[in-house]
């Protein structure tokens, strides 16, 4: 790939940005069951999103150093697979990419989620009404906006932002969480959520959702399965022995894997796992919705493994396990074992009347492949209590 984009400029143009990840979203819309008039109409969204990004030849470094990816690619994807149907196609996207600065890449981030509002005819009203409390004038942090879209049938995504809840400084991110909460009606949605190593991002759905979500997402460092079970806050919430479960498949670390060694309350001690709270109604404070997310490329050697993991948790859900393959080969035709890292992570979403979710997200490895690794020794040693 990279071979014959230096040495074929002629014949087949500069390779960009834009080009690599359209091509990927359009196979990848194809692996989802979308018409190929839907999935045109989405690598132009795709395209048009990333702005100036989208020209940049792929022999240039990334846009930013943004952590959307670990190679910086300001596009991820995820498949989020039901036990009925296809598997719904979405698209995390870094619409500042160019912008320097946070401040910049906020601004330009406003204005194409603004764009969006005018194209799909939705309101922005709750971003608007927490626009001074994370996008202040001299923002901290890690991003400014990232945006997700789900790739529905129709040619209109639903739309969902990121926000930075450390855009006022980390240490003042509970206190932005809490405020943001408060004003979108959620007065006591903070109280229940549970204890945080940090909040790495405030998320709003907007535009057309049966029952658009606020959601808080929780840091958790050296998590143990067991803690995990028991981080739901969900009225009548998944069973923590299913959340174990999910936890230990996920990341390898069950009490077989580590044998007489092993010690079964083993902790992430790596990259950590997040939980997501979703808030949609007032009424009872309490969150609609769970979702532990498990980093799987940190726990795994390659992505051989990190794909088997995924099988393995499909099908105990008796979801179907081909479109994850295909989709891998949509985006990529190295083989799963040749490095690691297109499994970025594997999430349990729970979400009050509607079955469990199983999520891959997958990179689109656009700048850099990571090597697989003999053994994450650093992440698991910690293992121990
Ligand atoms: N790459 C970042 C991380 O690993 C942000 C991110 C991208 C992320 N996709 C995600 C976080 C999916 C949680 C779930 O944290």
């Amino acid at each position: 790939m990279t071979r014959s984009r230096r040495t074929l400029p002629s014949l087949q143009g500069t390779a960009t940005l834009g080009g690599l990840t359209a091509g990927q979203l359009l196979r990848l819309c194809h692996v989802a069951g979308l018409e190929p008039a839907d999935a045109e109409t989405y690598a132009g969204v795709l395209l048009k999103t990333l702005g100036q990004a989208a020209e940049r030849p792929l022999d240039l470094p990334p846009p930013s150093a943004t952590f959307l990816s670990d190679d910086h690619t300001p596009v991820e994807y995820s498949l989020s697979f039901q036990p009925d149907g296809a598997p719904a196609l979405r698209v995390l996207l870094d619409p500042g990419s160019t912008a320097e600065g946070l401040r910049r890449s906020g601004r330009t981030g406003l204005r194409v989620i603004r764009r969006m509002a005018r194209r799909w005819n939705f309101t922005t009203d709750r971003l608007d009404e927490l626009e001074d409390l994370f996008f202040p004038a001299a923002p901290q942090g890690p991003l400014a906006l990232w945006c997700a879209l789900e790739l529905v049938p129709g040619g209109v995504p639903r739309v969902k932002v990121y926000l930075n809840p450390a855009a006022n400084g980390p240490e003042r991110s509970a206190e932005t969480v809490r405020e943001a909460l408060r004003r979108l009606g959620h007065d006591t949605a903070f109280a229940a959520l549970p204890p945080a190593d940090g909040y790495p991002f405030f998320a709003l759905d907007l535009g057309d959702w049966d029952t658009p979500r606020v959601k808080v997402y929780v840091r958790h460092d050296n998590l143990s399965a067991k803690e995990a079970s028991g981080l739901s806050r969900m009225d009548g919430g998944p069973d923590p022995a299913e959340i174990e479960a999910f936890f230990r498949t996920a990341s390898g670390l069950h009490p077989e894997a580590f044998g007489a060694y092993g010690d079964p309350e083993a902790r992430l001690a790596g990259r950590p796992a997040l939980t997501c709270h979703a808030v949609t109604g007032t009424e009872t404070g309490r969150p609609s919705g769970f979702t532990l997310h498990i980093p799987v490329r940190e726990y795994a050697r390659h992505d051989g493994e990190a794909l088997a993991r995924a099988t393995t948790l499909l099908d105990s859900y008796g979801m179907d396990t081909a479109p994850l393959w295909r989709a891998l080969a949509a985006v990529t035709s190295r083989r799963p074992e040749d490095g690691v890292g297109l499994i970025a992570y594997l999430a349990l979403a729970h979400q009050e009347g509607r079955p469990p979710r199983v999520t891959a997200y997958i990179s689109a490895e656009a700048y850099h492949v990571r090597p697989p690794v003999a053994l994450r020794q650093a992440a698991v040693a910690a293992a121990v209590r």
